[in-house]
């Protein structure tokens, strides 16, 4: 006999308390922030945790990153008191940043994986802000997908992975920067050490602090979402450094995603902006929409400049490998 799920309540952005009282009670509720939806749970709370993993298809052990309303009580999260950890937060958040520090004993093994460290972060998107204002703690946000799927722009998105896993989804609309956190590591006396990157771009880091940025994605730590095959859609996606090639695969079965500005899309063509940041907001919903049509492939032209560019392709090669 199947289990009957209650169904996924939406929330209107006006119902950001309502949203953090669901927190309280052990609840699951997927957000809206500035990057991608995360499903949010407390992070003192291990039920509720237990529960992300499960709703997710997440291998438990994957660690949480926690989001936190401001800065005023990291000492709650985190043992370090790393200048420059200070001169990160200050400088970019609320902001899509995520920063792995040392964990204190309050932090449970369920949202670390048994890690000696804590990713985390303040998003800036005022519903979020003002849900885990209400809330008044950490809320655990793991991108609000079925594991190894692309991440949720909207809260469509979110409903046609989770929906009757969680109990609500608080709608505030697509994400603006529409892909995930860059993400450092800063550790005692070592360098900064790059885990994925995202919008808050290295430069700008280390403009921030005066030192060099290590790359640590070839490393052993490291951020789970460097496991390939990740942000993937059904379809094999295909990466052309130009469209010059594009002819080629003009098959029935393929389906092209491409920086076209004005242009008018051809057959199973989707066109997004031709700037980094317009393309980058685009292209999880593009991922999405070109999977629906049941290709066989989906080739993808990324832009070729621009700060966000990283980050795109840094996603593009995880759902192409
Ligand atoms: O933009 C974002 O970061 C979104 C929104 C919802 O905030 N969240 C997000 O969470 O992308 P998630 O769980 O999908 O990706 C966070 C990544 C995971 O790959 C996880 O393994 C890694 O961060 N991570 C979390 N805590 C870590 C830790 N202590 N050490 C190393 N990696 C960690
Ligand atoms: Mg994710």
């Amino acid at each position: 006999m199947t289990k009957q799920r209650p169904a996924t309540a939406v929330f209107g952005q006006e119902e950001a308390t309502a949203a953090a009282e669901l927190l309280r009670n052990g609840g699951l509720v997927a957000f809206p922030t500035e990057t991608v939806y995360g499903l949010g749970a407390d992070a003192c709370n291990e039920v509720a945790i237990a529960k992300v993993y499960e709703a997710k298809g997440r291998p438990v052990g994957h660690p949480l990153i926690v989001h936190l309303s401001d800065s005023s009580d990291l000492a709650r999260w985190t043992t370090s008191q790393d200048v420059r950890v200070s001169k990160l937060t200050t400088a970019f958040w609320p902001g899509p940043l995520t920063i792995i520090v040392p964990r204190t004993d309050l932090v449970s093994d369920a949202v670390t994986g048994g890690r000696p460290t804590v990713g985390l972060r303040v998003p800036d998107h005022d519903i979020a802000r003002s849900m885990l204002g209400a809330f008044g703690g950490g809320v655990v946000g793991p991108s609000a997908n079925r594991f190894g799927h692309v991440s949720p722009t909207t809260a469509e998105h979110v409903l046609a992975d989770l929906s009757g896993r969680i109990d609500a989804v608080l709608d505030g609309g697509p994400c603006h920067v529409g892909i995930e956190s860059t993400i450092v590591e800063v550790l005692g006396e070592g360098p900064v050490t790059l885990l994925r990157p995202g919008a808050t771009s290295v430069a700008s880091i280390e403009d921030c602090l005066g030192e060099l940025v290590v790359d640590g994605r070839s490393g052993p730590s490291r951020a789970a979402g460097m496991l390939a095959s990740h942000y993937s859609p059904n379809a094999i996606v295909r990466l052309l450094g130009s469209d010059v090639v594009l002819g080629e695969r003009a098959a029935p079965d393929v389906a092209t995603i491409r920086p076209g500005g004005t242009e008018v899309g051809g057959h199973r063509e989707i066109l997004l902006p031709v700037d980094d940041a317009g393309f980058a907001r685009g292209l999880y919903a593009a991922l999405r929409e070109a999977d629906s049509w049941n290709v066989r492939e989906i080739v993808v032209v990324a832009p070729q400049e621009g700060p966000m560019v990283e980050a795109i392709l840094d996603r593009l090669q995880k759902a192409a490998a």
